[in-house]
Formats: structure tokens, C-alpha cells, sequence
């Protein structure tokens, strides 16, 4: 109760902060591994996201292994796997993230594979042994490509899209943080329309906000 009306009060500055913040290209650094993050691309330094998959891949013992970053936006958990020796590729449908990724790669003497893909259409992979997304979760229908960081549509049509295309993938771990800001049991039961079980893998509660890490588990073998 307390939690929500804080983050009731807290919001509407915080947004207009971040709007503010974000109208120049701005560093953002992990580890020793520094990306820009551009006006039009996801900005990790304001929500926890970003920061807790990190710490979560920390933990993971990823080198020589396939990892995709599913919507890698500034691209800073591919590039943190990259340096953690893991065979790391980086996805997503805003051009202007991968442009600014591939300088970032280059800048940090990390190899990446960047690829400009609508979810997997564009990916050839079969499999990957991690697969780490953070979604936009806001039921809305986005406006432009800094939005579709955001919002997935006003009938969740992202994760209707997501589910059905890692229904018919082989991928070993994969991985998908949301926060409870988010309508969690709409996007679980969507996962079940595509027989995907959502279970949580961690929990984080950071400044007032309850964040899940899921294992994406399929309940019936391609
Ligand atoms: C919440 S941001 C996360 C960015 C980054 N992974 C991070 O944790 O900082 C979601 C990202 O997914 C991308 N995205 C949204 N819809 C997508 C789609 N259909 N295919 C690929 N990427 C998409 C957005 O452009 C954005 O970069």
C-alpha cells in the first residue's frame, strides 16, 4: 500500500526527469564495459531491468556458449557476455541501437554478432544455450521505434509473436525479466495459448518494485 502510493508520488518526476535526460546520447557503463545509449534506444540507467539480467548473468557460466540477447537495445548484456567469453548474438528491430551497439563492440575490442531482426525472423540459429529478452510490457500500440522499447501492443501481439516463435525453437535456457508493473498473468496466460510455462527463476525487489527473472519452459518437446 505504502510501496504503491510512493511510487504514485515518485512517478510523474521520474518520467519527466528520464524524457529530459535522454534527449542526448548518454554513456552507461557495467563492469568496465561502456555502451551510448542514443535518445531513440531503451535507456538501462533508469529502470532496474537492465541491471538485475546483468547481475543475473554474472552468475551464469556462459563462456563458450551461444547467447542471444533477444532486443538487446544499447546491446550492454550482449557485450558483458561477450566479455565473459560466451559466443554472443545481438538482436533487434531498432536500427539505430545496432548501429550504436556495433561502435560500442568495436570501443570495448568485444566481438558481437549484431543482426536486425523482427524477434527470430531474422535469425538463423536453430538454438541458442541462453536466450535473455527483456520485453516491452505496456499494452499499447507503439507510435515509433523508440515506443516499441515500451509498449507491445495494445493486444500484447509481442508476446502472442514471442510464444509462438519459441514454441518452435530448441533454445536450452531462456530467460525474461518482467517487472509487476506489468499485467504478469495476461502475459502467462498467452504463454500457455503456446503451451510455455513461465516459472520464476529469481526475484528482486528494487526501490519499491518487484522485478521476476522467468525460465521460459516449454510444456510440450518440439
Ligand atoms: C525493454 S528494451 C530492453 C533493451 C535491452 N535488452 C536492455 O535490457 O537494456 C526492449 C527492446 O526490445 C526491442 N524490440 C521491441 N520489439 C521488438 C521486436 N519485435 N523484435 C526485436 N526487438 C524488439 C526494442 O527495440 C528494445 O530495444
Amino acid at each position: 500500500m505504502i510501496r504503491q502510493l510512493l511510487k504514485k508520488l515518485i512517478h510523474p518526476f521520474l518520467k519527466y526527469g528520464t524524457q529530459m535526460y535522454s534527449l542526448k546520447p548518454r554513456p552507461y557503463s557495467y563492469n568496465g564495459i561502456e555502451v551510448m545509449v542514443m535518445p531513440d534506444v531503451f535507456p538501462p540507467q533508469y529502470t532496474m531491468s537492465t541491471k538485475i539480467l546483468l547481475d543475473f548473468i554474472n552468475h551464469l557460466d556462459v563462456k563458450n556458449k551461444t547467447v542471444l540477447e533477444l532486443g538487446c537495445g544499447s546491446g550492454i548484456i550482449a557485450l558483458y557476455a561477450a566479455s565473459k567469453e560466451a559466443i554472443v548474438t545481438a538482436s533487434d528491430i531498432n536500427t539505430i541501437a545496432l548501429k550504436a551497439l556495433k561502435k560500442a563492440a568495436l570501443k570495448n575490442t568485444l566481438v558481437v554478432d549484431i543482426i536486425h531482426s523482427n524477434l527470430f525472423t531474422a535469425i538463423t540459429n536453430i538454438s541458442f544455450d541462453y536466450v535473455i529478452i527483456n520485453p516491452p510490457y505496456y499494452p499499447k500500440t507503439p507510435k515509433n521505434i523508440k515506443e516499441q522499447a515500451w509498449f507491445c501492443g495494445e493486444s500484447f501481439e509481442y508476446f502472442k509473436d514471442l510464444f509462438h516463435q519459441l514454441s518452435k525453437r530448441q533454445d536450452k535456457h531462456v530467460f525474461m525479466i518482467l517487472s509487476e508493473d506489468c499485467d504478469i498473468n495476461t502475459i502467462k496466460q498467452i504463454a500457455l495459448d503456446y503451451q510455455i510455462q513461465l516459472d520464476v527463476e529469481l526475484e528482486k525487489t528494487v526501490i519499491a518494485e518487484q522485478n521476476f527473472i522467468f525460465r521460459i519452459k516449454k510444456l510440450k518437446p518440439f
